[in-house]
């Protein structure tokens, strides 16, 4: 398995897993946001997939924060279902942290995440900052 940026042909099989994750989110935001990648935009979002096979089975994405560059936020981290609980995820995620820190202009000092799924994180030693953030999701955060 390979971690690598993504790349624009990669959105159609991104969108796959997203829509297998998350069936209830609108299918064009999900695009925008994804796209936003190989925009102008001054916080372009950096998304990485993991890809076996040739067939991209996760991906997640990370940028800098608007109010403070050395805080990075990750999102959109999404394992295909049939790949789950095999490590995928935490290697994902270890891969992130690792680009993150590796950021060129900007120490990181900390990463923040809004989830679902707090077990997950927890593992990985991020710490609860708030309980129902927004409806069921959690915020942790990871100091770098
Ligand atoms: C959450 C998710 C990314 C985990 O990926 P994964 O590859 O299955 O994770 P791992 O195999 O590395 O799991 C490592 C550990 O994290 C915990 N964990 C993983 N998924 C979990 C879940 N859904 N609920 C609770 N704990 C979980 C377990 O302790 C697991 O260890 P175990 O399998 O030995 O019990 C994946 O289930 C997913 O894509 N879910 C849907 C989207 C989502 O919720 N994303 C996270 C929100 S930002």
């Amino acid at each position: 398995m390979e971690f690598r940026k993504a790349k624009e042909k990669d959105i159609f099989q991104i969108l796959e897993i997203i829509k297998s994750n998350n069936p209830k989110y609108a299918k064009q935001m999900a695009l925008m946001e994804i796209q936003e990648m190989f925009s102008k935009s001054l916080c372009k979002p950096i998304y990485i997939v993991a890809e076996e096979k040739k067939k991209i089975i996760a991906f997640g994405g990370f940028n800098s924060s608007w109010l403070d560059n050395a805080i990075f936020n990750v999102f959109w981290v999404n394992v295909n279902p049939k790949y789950r609980r095999g490590g995928v995820g935490s290697m994902l995620i270890c891969d992130l942290i690792k680009r993150i820190k590796e950021t060129k202009d900007v120490k990181a000092k900390m990463i923040l995440i809004s989830t679902k799924t707090p077990s997950f994180y927890k593992h990985l030693g991020f710490r609860q900052i708030t309980l129902r953030y927004d409806n069921e999701y959690i915020l942790m955060s990871l100091n770098l």
